[in-house]
């Protein structure tokens, strides 16, 4: 069966009405990368990098490409998210926050074909692991861009408004923490 983003924004919608929303959610999302080349036939090469497919007070769909030489700043959702990979290894750097500073927790990669599930609590950074970009399908639990919400400062651990113009001055060449 051919993959087109808006049969995935209804399937998603639709799974976000059950009663455990969560649990519906990731399984449409584990169903459509297990096909990995149906989503990535569909993805236009050129264009913006990260794209909203849908928004609204339930919920928030969007198709994101990470380059690996660029660390996108840590940040938080205060939402439950899915994250299903379908093309490369998208890594999520975690961190928690105790006496206002970051602590490194650990990585995730996501690689095609796999879904992870972050808590409404998790703040992490994010790039593509290896040589490639990294292309995934990210499913919010809510709002997203309604949301006030934190970017946190890589050395002090700083919380400063989510804006574009502040997360797009705190992104870093991966060069910088070689320890990620
Ligand atoms: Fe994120």
């Amino acid at each position: 069966m051919s993959f087109s983003f808006e049969g995935f924004v209804d399937a998603v919608r639709e799974a976000a009405c059950e009663p455990d929303a969560n649990a519906a959610v990731r399984a449409v999302l584990e169903r459509c990368v297990a096909d990995p080349d149906r989503i990535r036939n569909q993805t236009p090469l050129e264009g913006d990098d990260e794209v909203m497919l849908f928004e609204d007070d339930k919920l928030s769909i969007w198709r994101c490409r990470f380059q690996p030489q660029v660390l996108m700043p840590p940040h938080e959702h205060k939402l439950d998210v899915h994250i299903a990979g379908y093309s490369g290894r998208e890594k999520s750097i975690l961190f928690k926050r105790r006496n206002d500073q970051l602590k490194f927790e650990g990585t995730e990669i996501v690689g095609s074909g796999e879904v992870l599930s972050l808590d409404d609590k998790c703040i992490h950074a994010v790039t593509a692991e290896g040589d490639v970009p990294s292309l995934a399908l990210h499913v919010y639990m809510g709002p997203l861009m309604q949301l006030k919400r934190g970017l946190y400062d890589w050395e002090t651990g700083e919380q400063v408004d989510f804006t574009l113009e502040n997360f797009d001055a705190m992104k870093r060449p991966a060069s910088a923490f070689p320890e990620f």
